[in-house]
């Protein structure tokens, strides 16, 4: 038997970032939406581990994800074994729409999608708590791939509430072919900012999610600490976010550490129009999703 299960994508919609902890990770608040770009991880019994990436149909080299015992999603499907203490493989398939190294959350959905799937193929009904602080261990976005929705995410983004949203915002995502180290980011956060403000979430941000009018009324609050260590990494991107506020967007945001831009629209037509005006200007790897979407959940038995 096999189960597929589908995680989203994430944005921030809001990063705040604090000075670095002694452990290495920084304190953050931030405001995450889960969007409608999803990676589908389908898991049968095996003797031994095994994982196969692919996208668009085509076998990911191992160079751009790995292959082996290092892939998050076996790191997570031994991390549910080990905490269960049961002797179980399985093999894992990841069918890849969400970039990689995109600052989506594309590893961690796997991770999360992996647990969920696991945990379904072998009746071990894993509480939510315990599938929460197992995802927590193997990355900071992986509870919030497990939950969904719109939600706040605090500590080093691993403890997540979630929120009131009333809205379904659309959302200009702006691939780019060179993937971004997050390290590195935070790196150069450190350097050119350290953390030193005050990076709360904005209630009024909230009463806007809330309310789930127009993009102006959420546009106004988009912000990521960590657009300006990005640009100062590349500053390609900078020129991304001009073109896509010049070619309609209400606001522009670095989607989590980069590269990925987003724009938000004000309607599924307009982000469609914003996508096209994109590919006029040479920018052809767009999408247009819309959020808030569903947590990792099992769209298959099979
Ligand atoms: O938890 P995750 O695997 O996503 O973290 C990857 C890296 O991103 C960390 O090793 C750290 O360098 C950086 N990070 C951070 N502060 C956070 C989350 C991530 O510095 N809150």
């Amino acid at each position: 038997m096999s189960v597929t299960v589908r995680a989203p994508a994430k944005i921030n919609v809001y990063l705040g970032v604090g000075k670095v902890r002694d452990d290495g990770f920084h304190p953050l608040e931030t405001v995450y939406q889960a969007v409608s770009l999803y990676d589908d991880v389908t898991v049968t019994d095996a003797d031994e581990w095994s994982v196969t990436t692919l996208a668009d149909g085509v076998h990911v080299d191992s160079g751009a994800i790995p292959d082996d015992d290092t892939n998050i999603a076996i790191v997570a499907g031994k991390a549910l074994v080990a905490h269960h203490r049961i002797d179980r493989c399985a093999e894992i398939e990841i069918r890849k729409s969400i970039p990689v190294a995109g600052g989506m959350a594309g590893g961690s959905a796997d991770a999360a999608a992996t647990l969920v799937a696991l945990d379904r193929l072998w009746n071990l009904n894993t509480s939510d708590d315990d599938l929460l602080a197992i995802g927590a261990e193997l990355g900071s976005d992986v509870p919030f791939a497990l939950v969904g929705g719109t939600a706040t995410g605090t500590g080093r983004g691993e403890v997540v509430t979630p929120v009131e949203d009333n809205g379904t915002w659309w959302w200009v995502v702006v691939f780019n072919d060179e993937g971004l180290s997050t390290p590195s980011v935070y790196g150069a956060y450190d350097l050119l900012e350290g953390g030193d403000h005050d990076y709360r979430i904005k209630p009024a941000m909230l009463d806007a999610l809330r309310e789930g009018g127009h993009s102006d009324s959420l546009g106004v609050f988009i912000y990521n600490d960590l657009e300006d260590a990005a640009f100062h990494l590349r500053p390609d991107l900078e020129r991304t976010a001009e073109a896509v506020l010049e070619c309609g967007a209400t606001m522009t945001v670095l989607s989590g550490s980069g590269p990925t831009m987003l724009g938000i629209a004000t309607d599924a037509d307009d982000a469609r129009t914003i996508a096209s005006r994109l590919a006029a200007r040479g920018y052809e790897r767009t999408a247009v999703v819309h959020g808030p979407v569903a947590g990792a959940h099992v769209v298959a038995y099979s």
